[in-house]
């Protein structure tokens, strides 16, 4: 009689161990799971201040200032603001030549940005929505449909 209260206080414990492991483990394979997505999906806003950190930066400033007579300022932009697939093109193709914004005038160069679709919709997005401008958003496939129009 002790013997099978034994046998069974140990049948249950074991089974215990197991019924929690078994629990653990399903934990385990949630939180191993959710690393990627995670990584994956890293913000546009995150993905696009890199970019303007490791692109744009050195002429428009940290700040989206720009700097008086030679870089024109991202931040309250209103030739920014006013259309984004120009904005787009700006960044693809860059320019050269006269441009006024918010009522100066700049005449400088800005080299053609080398980034892929998604890293300009990123780094619009983030300028849309950093230095005080409240603008759009700016998708891959807006990048895209802009680039086509240029070849
Ligand atoms: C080598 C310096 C340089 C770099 C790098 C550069 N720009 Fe420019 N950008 C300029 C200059 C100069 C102009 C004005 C060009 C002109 O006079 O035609 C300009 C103009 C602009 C304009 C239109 C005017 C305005 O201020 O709204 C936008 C938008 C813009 N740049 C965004 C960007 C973004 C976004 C990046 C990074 C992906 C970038 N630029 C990288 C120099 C640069």
């Amino acid at each position: 009689m002790k013997k099978t209260i034994l046998t069974l206080g140990v049948t249950l414990t074991l089974g215990l161990i197991l019924f929690s492991c078994g629990g653990g483990n399903d934990n385990k394979t949630t939180t191993t799971n959710t690393p990627t997505p995670a990584a994956a999906s890293v913000s546009p806003m995150d993905a696009g201040q890199a970019v303007f950190k490791r692109t744009c930066f050195a002429c428009h400033q940290a700040d989206g200032k720009g700097l008086p007579n030679a870089f024109p300022p991202l931040a309250g932009s209103d030739y920014l603001l006013a259309d984004k697939f120009r904005a787009v093109r700006q960044v693809i193709k860059g320019s050269s030549g006269k441009i006024t914004v918010n009522g100066t005038e700049f005449n400088g160069v800005m080299p053609p940005q080398a980034l892929n679709d998604s890293d300009i919709a990123n780094v619009l997005t983030y300028v849309y929505h950093s230095f005080g401008n409240n603008g759009p958003n700016v998708s891959p496939a807006e990048v895209k449909s802009v680039r086509d129009t240029i070849k």
